[in-house]
C-alpha cells in the first residue's frame, strides 16, 4: 500500500496576510501571502480561473492574468511564439516569425509605479540581455531551442545528468560528514544550499573556493523574483542598480574563466562551450553567448533546487511513517521526489508570457497585449487534473505530468541533474539518519516573492548506528 498523505500549508512568515476566504481578499503578491497561496489557489480555481490584474499588461492600458488551471497553463507553455515571454522585444518576436505584434515595448525602460509612488524597472536590464543575446541569437525559434538543450546542456544538467553522479553523491557526503556526530542541524545552510551550490560550480567548471561569489552572484541574479514587485516582479531603481553592478562582476568573472578555460581545458561544460561547434550555425559560440549559457545555469541551478530539497525535508519531519516506508524501500524515493515537486513547487509563480493575439481562457476574453502570470502551484493541485490534488500518492498515475519544470520545448533544462541531487539526497540521509523531526525551536518563515522556499530549517535526528 502506497503512502498517502494530505499536505498541510504549515509555515509563514510574520507579515500582515490573513488567511482569504473569498476572491477579494486574493492577493498572491502581498508580504507574507506565501503562508496562504494554498488556500488562494482553492479560491482562485472556483471563483476565479483566469484572474484579472488590471493595468498589469504590457502597457498601462492592458492587463494581467492570473492562470490557474492546469489545462490553460501547458496550453501557453507549449505555445512559445503565441505566448512569448513579456522579456522578448517586438523587434525580436518579428525574428522569431511572429508578425503584427504591437504591445508598447518598454521591456528597458523605467516605469513609474503608481501604487507605491516608487520608481521601478522592468527585471534587470542587463541580464535580460545577455540572457537574450543569448537567446535570440542561439535559438530564436522552437527548432533552435530543440538544438540547443540538445547538445549545449543536456549532455551536461539534461539528459546525460547522470555522468554527474559519483560527483554528487561525494559532495552530498561530505556536507552531511560536517554535521551528522551532532543531534540536530540547521538543515538549509548546513546541506539544501550548498549542495546545489557545489554542484553546480562542478559542472560548470569554477573553483570550488568561488562559491561565496557565486551565492552572491546568484542571490543578485534571482533578486527580482525574490524582492520584485507585482507579478511583474518589478524591481526598485536602487535595486536594479545593485542587480546590474554584481551582475557586471559576475560577466567579468566569466570572461576571466574562459580565458583560463581556452589556455587549460579541463572536462567541464565551460571548456565544453568553448570548444564546440554550435551544429545549427557550424561555428563556435561567441564569449557573449557562453555567458548568457553560464548566467542561465546559475540563476537556473541554485535556489530552486535548494527550495525542492528544504521542502521535502520538511514534509518527512512531517510524517514519520512516509520516512519508514522510504527508508525500507528505495524505490520509493523517485515518486516521492515527483509528488513533492508537484504539491510544493519551488517555482509556484515563476514564469511569465504575453498574448500576441486575442484569447480566451475558462471562457474569459484575455485581449492581445495582457501578461500571463503563470501559477505552476496552482496548476499542480488543480483536482479536474489531479485526483485529491493535496496527497503525496507515491502511487499515482503519470507522476511527472505536474507542471513544476515548466512543459514543452522551454522545460526546465536543468530538471535532470536537480532530480538527481534530489534523489541522491534522499538516498544517502535515509541512510544515514535513523529518524527527523523539526526542532522544538523550529520557525517557518517562508522567503518573500514568488518561489516557495523556507529561510530556515532547524531539524533534529538520530544518526542510524
Ligand atoms: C527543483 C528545481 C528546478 C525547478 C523547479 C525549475 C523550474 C524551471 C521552470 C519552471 C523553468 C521554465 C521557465 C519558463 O519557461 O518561464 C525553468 C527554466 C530554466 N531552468 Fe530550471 N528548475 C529547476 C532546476 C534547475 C537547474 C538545476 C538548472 C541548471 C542546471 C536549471 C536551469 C534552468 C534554465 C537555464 C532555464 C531557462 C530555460 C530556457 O529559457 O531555455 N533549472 N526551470
Amino acid at each position: 500500500m502506497g503512502f498517502k498523505m494530505a499536505i498541510e500549508n504549515k509555515g509563514g512568515t510574520s507579515d500582515s496576510a490573513k488567511c482569504p476566504f473569498s476572491i477579494e481578499d486574493v492577493d498572491l503578491f502581498a508580504p507574507g501571502a506565501q503562508k496562504y497561496w494554498y488556500e488562494s489557489y482553492e479560491i482562485l480555481h472556483k471563483e476565479a480561473p483566469v484572474h484579472r490584474i488590471p493595468g498589469e499588461g504590457t502597457s498601462p492600458d492592458t492587463d494581467g492574468f492570473i492562470l490557474s488551471k492546469y489545462e490553460d497553463i501547458a496550453f501557453v507553455v507549449k505555445d512559445i511564439l503565441r505566448f512569448p515571454p513579456p522579456s522578448m522585444k517586438s523587434s525580436d518576436l518579428e525574428k522569431s516569425g511572429i508578425s503584427g505584434f504591437n504591445a508598447d515595448d518598454k521591456n528597458d525602460s523605467v516605469v513609474d509605479d503608481n501604487s507605491s509612488n516608487k520608481m521601478v524597472t522592468r527585471q534587470d536590464p542587463s541580464l535580460m540581455n545577455a540572457l537574450q543575446v543569448s537567446i535570440m541569437s542561439l535559438r530564436p525559434n522552437e527548432e533552435l531551442w530543440k538544438a540547443h538543450k540538445r547538445q549545449l546542456t543536456d549532455p551536461w544538467v539534461g539528459t546525460g545528468a547522470q555522468k554527474n553522479e559519483e560527483m554528487i553523491i561525494k559532495a552530498a557526503n561530505s556536507l552531511i560528514d560536517k554535521w551528522i556526530d551532532n543531534k540536530n542541524v540547521e538543515f538549509i545552510s548546513e546541506f539544501a544550499m550548498p549542495l546545489p551550490q557545489i554542484v553546480m560550480a562542478n559542472v560548470i567548471g569554477f573553483p570550488i573556493d568561488d562559491i561565496p561569489l557565486l551565492k552572491k552572484w546568484g542571490d543578485a541574479m534571482v533578486m527580482p523574483f525574490v524582492y520584485g514587485q507585482g507579478h511583474r516582479n518589478l524591481l526598485t531603481k536602487e535595486q536594479s542598480n545593485e542587480q546590474q553592478a554584481l551582475l557586471a562582476e559576475f560577466g567579468e568573472y566569466v570572461i576571466n574563466q574562459l580565458d583560463e578555460k581556452k589556455k587549460n581545458p579541463k572536462d567541464d561544460m565551460l571548456s565544453f562551450l568553448t570548444e564546440v561547434i554550435y551544429e545549427p550555425y557550424d561555428r563556435k559560440l561567441t564569449d557573449t553567448e557562453i555567458i548568457g549559457v553560464a548566467f542561465a545555469m546559475i540563476i537556473g541551478g541554485l535556489e530552486t533546487t535548494q527550495y525542492a530539497i528544504s521542502e521535502q525535508a520538511q514534509i518527512l519531519c512531517k510524517n514519520p511513517s512516509l520516512f519508514k516506508e522510504l527508508k525500507e524501500d528505495r524505490s520509493k524515493i523517485r515518486p516521492f521526489v515527483e509528488e513533492t515537486l508537484r504539491v510544493r513547487s519551488p517555482t509556484q509563480g515563476l514564469s511569465t508570457r504575453m498574448t500576441t493575439q486575442d484569447e480566451e481562457f475558462q471562457g474569459i476574453k484575455v485581449p492581445a497585449g495582457s501578461i500571463l502570470h503563470l501559477r505552476y502551484g496552482a496548476a499542480n493541485v488543480d483536482e479536474e487534473t489531479f485526483d485529491c490534488p493535496h496527497q503525496i500518492n507515491l502511487e499515482r498515475k503519470a507522476l511527472t505530468r505536474h507542471l513544476t519544470f515548466s512543459q514543452g520545448h522551454r522545460t526546465c533544462p536543468g530538471n535532470g541533474i536537480s532530480r538527481l541531487e534530489q534523489t541522491i539526497t534522499w538516498n544517502l540521509l535515509l541512510d544515514r539518519i535513523k529518524s527527523i523531526e523539526f526542532s522544538p525551536d523550529a520557525s517557518f518563515e517562508h522567503q518573500p516573492g514568488i518561489m516557495l522556499g523556507a529561510l530556515e530549517l532547524k531539524i533534529n535526528f538520530e544518526k542510524e548506528s
